[in-house]
């Protein structure tokens, strides 16, 4: 039976960092099987049960899936004005799936879930930058001066936003709009509609097209795959 360091599943179950883990055990809060182990490196099996602060910890297997999250979902796990969640799409499944970060209500696009809240903490640690992209259809044309500002920056509220990509994939003159390509790594509330309006436009529609080496391929809207050991192996690698 595959054993693993009693740090690792800790971490593993979203309860802490492994280094907190490591804290938390060397503090004598952590119990296997009913006896106090303060030793680092202590390999548990899956049997054996594993209580944090006399709270046991889950132990399910971890599944990380790839979804297509249409217009006019939350992304949360409940929502207290009765609004279609993401979870509601995976209710035939018999794991908790979390999403990893958040997509706006109206934005489409890549969004994992996963029950593995150690893969969920790393990915979206602000130290690992992974490459989002976002095609959003504005409105106006952007300024040759607008392109230089979002590609080096723009200040929204008091953060300053880290160098970006940006491509125009379309303008319609007559319309006075642009569908435009844009890469960041960040991850702020609103970044990309707050970006845009740094320079002075609306953002209309925004999609997420890909999650690091990920993308949108053979799913449409409201559809989901499971990620496989691969992908997954991958993803850990941002750390
Ligand atoms: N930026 C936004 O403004 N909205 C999103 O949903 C994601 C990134």
């Amino acid at each position: 039976m595959a054993e693993e360091r009693l740090q690792k599943v800790i971490a593993q179950a979203g309860i802490a960092s492994r280094r907190e883990a490591e804290k938390m055990i060397l503090a004598g809060r952590v119990r296997v099987d009913g006896q106090v182990v303060t030793k680092l490196g202590t390999k548990v099996s899956s049997i054996e049960q594993v209580v944090v602060d006399n709270q046991p910890i889950e132990r399910e297997s971890h599944h990380t899936y790839l979804f297509y999250k249409p217009r006019g979902v939350i992304s949360a796990v409940k929502d207290n004005k009765g609004r279609k969640t993401v979870a509601d799409y995976f209710t035939d499944l018999p794991y908790r799936l979390y999403p990893v970060g958040r997509l706006d209500y109206d934005t489409s696009g890549l969004l994992l879930m996963t029950n593995d809240g150690e893969l969920a903490n790393l990915l979206m640690h602000p130290r690992n930058e992974v490459d989002k992209v976002y095609v959003a259809k504005i409105k106006g044309i952007l300024q040759p001066d607008e392109i230089k500002a979002l590609k080096k920056g723009v200040q929204i509220g008091r953060y300053k936003t880290k160098p970006a990509q940006v491509k125009v994939l379309k303008t319609n003159p007559r319309a006075q709009t642009q569908i435009v390509q844009l890469t960041i790594h960040e991850g702020h509330y609103h970044q990309v509609k707050e970006m845009f309006k740094a320079v002075n436009h609306l953002v209309d529609k925004l999609s997420r097209e890909r999650y690091s080496f990920l993308d949108l391929q053979g799913l449409t809207s409201g559809q989901y795959r499971e990620l496989n050991h691969k992908e997954v192996d991958r993803l850990k690698q941002v750390d």
